[in-house]
């Protein structure tokens, strides 16, 4: 059933919660401030503030909490999520495909099917979740909405080209998400490879290696080579551990539009990462400002699975319309709730952009008076 706590509520109408005890014993309820009214409840009185506007939002609101509450004994570890960034072609891509031939495709006819931009690896020492992020739009979006994804960055630091603008970026990207980085110098088998110069530079934006005396990871690797590979999972799933990353899979799931796109043969295509509960085949589903029921679920090489747990990177179809990376995906228990909120979210909105028209003309007004 759904329920919203007493101050919730009054905090989402910007009333004293005190306000709203006082109204519900003048119905004949009596609540105090940290209890839980019902749905039906907190319409009525939200009603009685005169809230019938925000009703919708509210309903939004309780609709997607239903996901979200969570029994800390069905929090089971998830796979680190691995963000790899840094500057335009010092590797990301490449390092990405060395470790997923070396680890994913292995005896797997058809290799690497095709770029989905996000990956599940299996090493011997546990599961990683790598995304790889062109122009780092996804990630950019994502925490302009306070949305964290990424529990791990990887920068990649070619070893022959050092610190660029891209590379500085990704810090601080990483610095203001509070995500951990392990830096990957990449390209040591170019004769204009020097190390050093990267740890150099780095120290100056803060990252200092250990062995500089700092506590940053640093590892050697050749992408084209393939060195350093192995010791590169390892600290990742080092640094994972002390994260302690866990989820509860058992619950409707909840996620992030990694990319997606308009396929002329199967229509909107998105790459979600699962980060709550377990995606299903047929779940009822919003994102973003779309809805639909997922029709086809298929993991990083294109096989149809059948569902996705916490941290797993899978592709979908069935929605009503492509959604934007960094978008958030919610499986719903109830078909007519998916279209609810994607058609409450559409026409929020089209109020907006109508607001952002009429203040465009008013300028065009001004202009020529
Ligand atoms: P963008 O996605 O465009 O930002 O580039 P990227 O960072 O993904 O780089 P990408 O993997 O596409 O590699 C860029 C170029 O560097 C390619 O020509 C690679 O073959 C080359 N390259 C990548 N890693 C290595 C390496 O370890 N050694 C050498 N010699 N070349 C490498
Ligand atoms: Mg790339």
């Amino acid at each position: 059933d759904e329920t919203i706590v007493l101050s919730e509520l009054a905090k989402r109408m910007g009333i004293k919660a005190n306000e709203m005890i006082v109204k519900l014993m003048g119905m004949g309820v009596m609540a105090t401030v940290n209890q839980t009214i019902d749905y039906d409840t907190a319409v009525l009185v939200a009603g009685e503030f005169d809230y019938e506007v925000e009703k919708a939002s509210f309903e939004e609101e309780v609709i997607l909490k239903k996901t979200g509450e969570d029994d800390p004994g069905k929090l089971v570890p998830r796979p680190p999520v691995v963000t790899i960034m840094g500057h335009v072609d010092h590797g990301k891509t490449s390092l990405l495909d060395v470790i997923r031939k070396t680890r994913v495709t292995e005896g797997e006819a058809g290799g690497i099917t095709q770029h989905i931009g996000a990956y599940h690896v299996e090493t011997e020492k546990g599961v990683i979740a790598f995304l790889d992020t062109p122009g780092h739009e996804a990630f950019s979006a994502m925490r302009s909405r306070g949305a964290k994804v990424t529990d791990i960055v990887v920068l990649v630091v070619a070893a022959d080209d050092g610190v660029m603008p891209q590379t500085v970026e990704a810090i601080n990207h990483s610095k203001a998400s509070g995500v951990p980085i392990i830096v990957a110098v990449n390209k040591m088998d170019k004769p204009g490879a020097d190390p050093d110069r990267v740890q150099r530079e780095l120290s100056e934006h803060g990252l200092m290696s250990e062995a500089w005396g700092g506590d940053a990871i640093f590892v050697m690797v050749s992408a084209k080579e393939g060195s350093g590979i192995d010791e590169l999972l390892e600290m990742i799933l080092l640094q994972a551990e002390i994260l302690e990353l866990k989820a509860n899979p058992d619950k409707l799931a909840s996620g992030h539009v990694v990319e997606a796109k308009l396929d002329s043969g199967r229509g909107p295509v998105a790459t979600v990462l699962v980060q709550e509960g377990t995606l299903r085949a047929g779940d009822s589903i919003v994102c973003g400002m779309h809805y639909g029921k997922i029709r086809v679920l298929q993991d990083d090489l294109s096989r149809t699975v059948e569902s996705a747990g916490p941290s797993m990177p899978v592709e979908i179809v069935g929605l009503s319309g492509v959604p934007m990376a960094g978008d958030e995906l919610v499986a719903l228990a109830d078909e007519k709730d998916a279209r609810q909120v994607s058609q409450h979210r559409t026409q929020k909105q089209r109020s907006k952009e109508l607001a952002k028209t009429n203040r465009l003309s008013l300028e065009g007004l001004f202009e020529k008076m």
